[in-house]
């Protein structure tokens, strides 16, 4: 919400028809707590039938009381004000005599006119949940969907149906349900101009040309009800895929995935600069530190990703605060960026708080320009640097002038013309119903055909659920290793991609992990080389069935190292050390939300992931991924769920490992534990940790950093199997158990001449 300073041209109230009526309000009836001596209080009746309200101050002047109503309905009037004289205001009906404030049904559009074809029902407008079909006369086919449903939001899902003869340069653009087209010719450099009809408002753009690509400027027109919003699952994939591809997490040699619509991308080289514009002009605390939560969020996921960024900060009420600007070193340092994010109050706007758009955004204007006097206007350093603009607001601009202006100098700045449309993107996010308007996101948003860059949330716990989800990038069909679903709802194979099942005899015995399209790492001891090599079969997630995808194995590379019988003599009964095996499959495996390679540490590919400096060693990585005595880690269980561990290290490893001068059986009358957990091993087991199962064998040892997932260790041998008496239950060892459990898993870090051997040209590893 927001409100005007005094000091804000003051409105008669004949000029109030001109204004959105609720700014004109706010101006007339700014809110002075305390400044009147006896406020009267404004009545209590206003339910509303089949709804709910709140106040932001009680029934005090100044309060303002914000209806709702359930799925599928809007609220009349959506809000009102306590004004000074004790009597409610209703702004959109200032005129009017006050209704009794009502949950209405929602409705869809009809369409106005369809070219080309039919369409049912005729209706003036739809109920939510019903259909329209559309068909096309012959000659023509049919583009986008033949069937569309209203949603509960007021808006059809799907896309428009356009029927076409392919007759143009460009394609029919069609007319989006509840628009009006003028122009009808689709060659190059024709214009075509769209309106909406009743009292819709038009989003994306107005007007389009066909340019010489064949596609038209700008994006689709749709016409929105004023009450309709977008849903968080909605907004987190168009802004996700967006932004995905804005990261450069595709390789950019790899064909663009139409599906996933994105054009801008940052080649890995590339520089990112992102600023977040925060709107503190609320007078609700909650919501501003639910900005600043999906703030930290985007923030925190974005420097997982494989690109130099540079995050500004501006938090922005009556005048802007620059948090941080992207000039200070800091602005790429993702802890510092968080820290100051920490640490960013409203209460710094509490002397100005009307909504000053126009002057936020030139301060991201003044940025760029002292950022371009640094680096030297016509450098490839200054040119090269793509922009991407985040605008949260949860009002409208109601002071500074039209925000219009300051996006046309930053436009200018960038030298944004048609080629180069990718280097900008603004972002126009709207929260809450009352004071945002479509219009002004709609002219701040970007315009880019297939995308949306501005969106209408119905409150700040949706705009905290896009942002969660809008950078999981495990749709991309790029290797980018290490990337999981971290959803909580997700299968065990999309949270665990890499994850596969390996079966050298005609039932599975062992697991193990993709550390490439093509290549698994697992243990040397599943195999016997008298098993027949060309019956021996992968399991692969696969997104289109339960079961997975089989693949063969074109070559196998099994450790000539080990020999589990190596120690004997010395009392060892089974020894394995260099339990480790790599398999290439016969084919690539194509990568998806189920199959994903890992990350495997000392590689370059790991390197980026952990946002190292390229300079990076192999031992930089050790110490930064086994950096406790005791390290969570996890492993992937028979029944694919996620198991947790703790690997020791130092003297904690010592004690851990020791246990196995307990275990008489395997190892008669051992002396020297070393001689059996050589220092290839990692040790887990201890207090409440859970036991690798037989079966389990070869199965990655992994941890989670910045969102990403590191293989650490391979599971290789224990002293204990929960499975024992079945492999559908586990059982925890007794508390007493001699010898007690523990687990050992090769260590990568200790096979690293091995690993380079054998996957040179697959993986890029680091000097050691
Ligand atoms: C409004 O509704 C509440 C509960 O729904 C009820 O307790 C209250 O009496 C109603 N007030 C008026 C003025 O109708
Ligand atoms: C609209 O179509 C959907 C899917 O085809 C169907 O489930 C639904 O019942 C239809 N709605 C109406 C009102 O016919
Ligand atoms: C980051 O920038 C540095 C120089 O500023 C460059 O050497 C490096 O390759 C860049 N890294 C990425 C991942 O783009
Ligand atoms: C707001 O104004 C008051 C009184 O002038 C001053 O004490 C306070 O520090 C100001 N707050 C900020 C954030 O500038
Ligand atoms: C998971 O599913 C439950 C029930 O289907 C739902 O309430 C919850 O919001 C979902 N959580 C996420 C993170 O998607
Ligand atoms: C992650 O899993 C959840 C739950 O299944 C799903 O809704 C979401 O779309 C998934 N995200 C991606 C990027 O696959
Ligand atoms: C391995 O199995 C294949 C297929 O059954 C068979 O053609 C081949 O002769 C077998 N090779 C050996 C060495 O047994």
């Amino acid at each position: 919400m927001t409100f005007s300073p005094p000091s804000s041209v003051p409105l008669s109230v004949l000029e109030v028809d001109t204004m959105h009526p609720l700014v004109a309000l706010l101006c007339l009836l700014p809110l002075y707590p305390g400044s009147a001596a006896v406020s009267p209080s404004c009545p209590q009746n206003v339910n509303i039938s089949g709804g709910t309200f709140t106040l932001s101050h009680g029934w005090a002047p100044g309060s303002i009381l914000t209806y709702s109503c359930p799925l599928g309905h809007y609220p009349s009037p959506a809000m009102r004000l306590c004004k000074k004289n004790g009597q409610w205001e209703t702004p959109q009906a200032t005129r009017l005599k006050p209704t009794k404030p009502a949950c209405k049904k929602v409705r869809c559009p009809a369409p106005v006119t369809f070219e080309n074809g039919m369409y049912t029902p005729r209706l003036g407008s739809h109920p939510v949940g019903g259909n329209l079909s559309f068909h096309c006369e012959d000659g023509f086919s049919l583009r986008g969907s033949p069937v569309r449903q209203c949603r509960p939001n007021g808006m059809w899902d799907g896309e428009t149906a356009v029927c076409d003869n392919g007759a143009g340069h460009c394609p029919n653009p069609g007319i989006s349900v509840g628009a009006v087209r003028t122009g009808s010719r689709f060659g190059l450099g024709d214009k075509v101009s769209y309106r909406c009809s009743s009292n819709l408002v038009l989003t994306g753009s107005a007007e389009r040309e066909c340019q010489s690509n064949g596609v038209w400027s700008g994006t689709e027109p749709i016409c929105r009800q004023p009450y309709s919003y977008d849903f968080p699952e909605d907004v987190a994939p168009a802004l996700g895929t967006s932004f995905s591809h804005l990261l450069g997490v595709t390789n950019p040699t790899q064909k663009k995935d139409e599906n996933l619509g994105r054009k801008i991308q940052i080649q890995r080289s590339g520089h990112l600069n992102l600023y977040l514009l925060l709107d503190a002009s609320q007078s609700v605390a909650k919501d501003f530190h639910i900005f600043k939560d999906s703030a930290y969020l985007m923030v925190d996921r974005l420097f997982s990703f494989e690109i130099n960024v540079s995050v500004a900060i501006i938090t922005f009420a009556s005048r802007p605060k620059v948090i941080i600007s992207v000039l200070q070193g800091k602005s790429q340092d993702e802890t510092e960026v968080l820290y100051s994010l920490e640490n960013v109050d409203y209460k710094d706007h509490e002397n100005g708080t009307g909504t000053n758009i126009y002057e936020a955004l030139n301060a991201v204007f003044l940025m760029m320009n002292n950022q371009m006097d640094r680096l030297g206007m016509t450098t490839a350093a200054w040119r090269e640097i793509r922009h991407a603009i985040i605008l949260l607001t949860d009002g409208k601009s109601n002071m500074g002038g039209s925000p219009k202006l300051a996006v046309d100098n930053i436009k200018e700045i960038l030298n944004i013309h048609q080629n180069r449309e990718d280097y900008l993107d603004i972002y126009a996010i709207g929260v809450g119903k009352i004071d945002v308007d479509w219009k002004e996101l709609n002219d701040l948003g970007s315009k880019k055909d297939g995308e949306r860059h501005a969106f209408i949330l119905q409150d700040a716990d949706a705009l905290h659920q896009v942002f969660e989800h809008m950078l999981d990038v495990s749709k991309l069909t790029d290797t980018i290793c290490g990337v999981g679903n971290m959803s909580a709802n997700a299968s065990d194979q999309e949270r665990a991609p890499w994850h596969v099942t390996i079966k050298p005899k005609s039932k599975a015995t062992c697991r193990g992990s993709l550390i490439s399209d093509q290549w698994v790492l697992t243990a040397a001891h599943c195999f016997n080389s008298a098993d027949n090599q060309s019956l021996w079969r992968v399991n692969v997630g696969d997104p289109n069935s339960q079961r997975g995808k089989e693949f063969q194995i074109e070559k196998a590379v099994i450790s000539q190292e080990f020999n589990a019988r190596a120690k004997k003599n010395q009392g060892i009964l089974e020894f394995y050390g260099d339990d480790i095996a790599l398999l290439k499959l016969t084919q690539k495996v194509k990568m998806s939300t189920h199959a994903r390679p890992i990350c495997l540490p000392c590689t370059v590919e790991a390197n980026l992931a952990l946002r190292r400096p390229p300079g990076s060693s192999c031992r930089n990585h050790e110490s930064e991924l086994l950096n406790q005595l005791s390290i969570p880690a996890h492993f992937v269980a028979l029944d694919g769920s996620r198991l947790n561990i703790n690997l020791k290290t130092g003297t904690e490893r010592a004690n851990c490992i020791k246990a196995v001068s307990q275990d008489q059986t395997s190892f008669p009358g051992l002396t020297d534990v070393t001689e059996v957990v050589t220092d290839q091993f990692l040790c887990s087991g201890t207090q409440n940790d859970d036991n690798p199962c037989q079966g389990e064998s070869g199965g990655a040892v992994f941890l989670e950093r910045r969102f990403r997932f590191f293989q650490v260790g391979l599971i290789s041998w224990g002293l204990y199997n929960p499975c024992e008496s079945s492999p559908n239950s586990r059982k925890r060892a007794p508390a007493n158990r001699i010898p007690p459990p523990r687990d050992f898993h090769i260590n990568l870090f200790r096979l690293q001449p091995w690993l380079r051997k054998n996957l040179e040209g697959v993986l890029n590893f680091l000097p050691l």
